[in-house]
């Protein structure tokens, strides 16, 4: 995990930022985008947001209970503080306690993304496909099993995050798809996983044999860890809060990563990528210049390299923000047992062509 100089990713946020320069070329299709920090206020907390946040308390009640949560959330934030990543996900308890005080704020925030993605209906249609197909495989029955792929993504908000969208659709939609969720993260939460899925499943009873989740121990940044990676199964594929953490550990690596992703997935696989705005910023080499990461996405996924077909932008963009604000709703804090935290965020949300 990375620090900038004015902020930390797992205190509370922030100051100083990054607003990305804009005009360079690139494939944005029929993108909706915003580049100036949107500051809107609070909104009332909503029923779906609620019934996750009870979901989320319920799963805390047991660790909280335990009568050294107190002491190991403390050296949790002493080993975040000394960016010892090792430390701070070195035991279960310490990845438990990591979990129950960080993990909610972010599910809140990335349930609200995957809704505001085409109003619901990209990830939708990817993830459940469209309406005529589902009647069609139903007619055949068939189950079209349709995969997300998360990297960096054992803590788990964002499986909570996609279940929670998936849990809140229409049953009638699904026909007789089902959703694999595969988490890919280099520090072991196969266990933290586990018990969150048994919440979510027992959370939306929609979701029933609907959605299963799966955890991959591996160094996203490591060619051998993922080659073992099936990019070309996924109809989605996230990177959320990690993608500056993986440009700090190496910059070429991290590039390397998203060409495979790109030469692997299928035309229509969406890719979604979303980071703290705090962080924003990407040092470059040791001369103390920084690169705006928005411009570095951009760069790497969607400008065209030539006029040829083979060096034309691989990915569309459909969704882009510099500076938004997610801020947790009024009434939040009373359905949660730990602090939540407000998020500013770059993302962008990519279709494979
Ligand atoms: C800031 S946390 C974000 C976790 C989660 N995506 C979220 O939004 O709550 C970054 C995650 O990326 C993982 N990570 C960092 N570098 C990695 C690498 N090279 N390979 C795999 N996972 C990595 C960390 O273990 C950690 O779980």
């Amino acid at each position: 995990m990375v620090q900038s100089n004015s902020t930390y990713r797992h205190g509370t946020i922030l100051s100083a930022d990054s607003t990305a320069p804009r005009s360079y070329g690139r494939n944005t299709g029929s993108s909706s985008s915003s580049t100036s920090t949107s500051a809107s206020a609070p909104l009332p907390i909503t029923t779906p947001e609620r019934s996750l946040l009870a979901i989320l308390k319920k799963l805390a009640a047991p660790t909280l209970r335990t009568t050294d949560f107190a002491k190991n959330l403390q050296e949790v934030k002493a080993a975040l503080y000394d960016k010892d990543y090792a430390r701070a996900f070195g035991s279960e308890e310490y990845r438990f306690a990591y979990a129950l005080r960080w993990v909610p704020s972010r599910a809140v925030i990335y349930r609200r993304i995957f809704r505001e993605i085409g109003g619901g209906r990209t990830l939708q249609r990817a993830l459940m496909g469209s309406a005529p197909a589902a009647a069609e495989a139903k007619e055949k029955g068939e189950t079209v099993v349709r995969k997300a792929i998360m990297l960096g993504g054992g803590a788990g908000s964002e499986v909570i995050g996609l279940a929670a969208f998936l849990g809140e659709q229409e049953e009638d939609l699904w026909a007789t798809g089902k959703v694999e969720i595969l988490a890919v993260d280099q520090s072991d939460w196969s266990s933290v996983l586990k018990q969150q899925e048994a919440a979510l499943l027992a959370g939306y009873p929609s979701l029933g044999d609907r959605l299963s989740v799966q955890f991959q121990l591996g160094n996203v940044l490591d060619p051998a860890a993922t080659s073992l990676i099936p990019f070309s199964t996924a109809s989605v594929i996230t990177l959320l809060f990690t993608i500056s953490e993986l440009f700090l550990q190496s910059r070429s690596a991290t590039l390397s990563l998203l060409s495979t992703i790109t030469a692997q997935s299928r035309p229509g696989t969406l890719l979604i990528i979303v980071e703290s705005a705090s962080l924003g910023l990407i040092p470059i080499g040791s001369s103390g210049n920084t690169y705006p990461l928005g411009m570095l996405l951009d760069s790497a996924l969607t400008e065209d390299k030539g006029r040829a077909k083979e060096d034309r932008a691989k990915w569309e963009i459909l969704q882009e923000e510099e500076n938004k604000w997610y801020r947790m709703p009024t009434g939040s804090e009373e359905c949660y047992p730990l602090k939540l935290e407000n998020s500013r965020v770059v993302s962008r949300v990519l279709r494979r062509i």
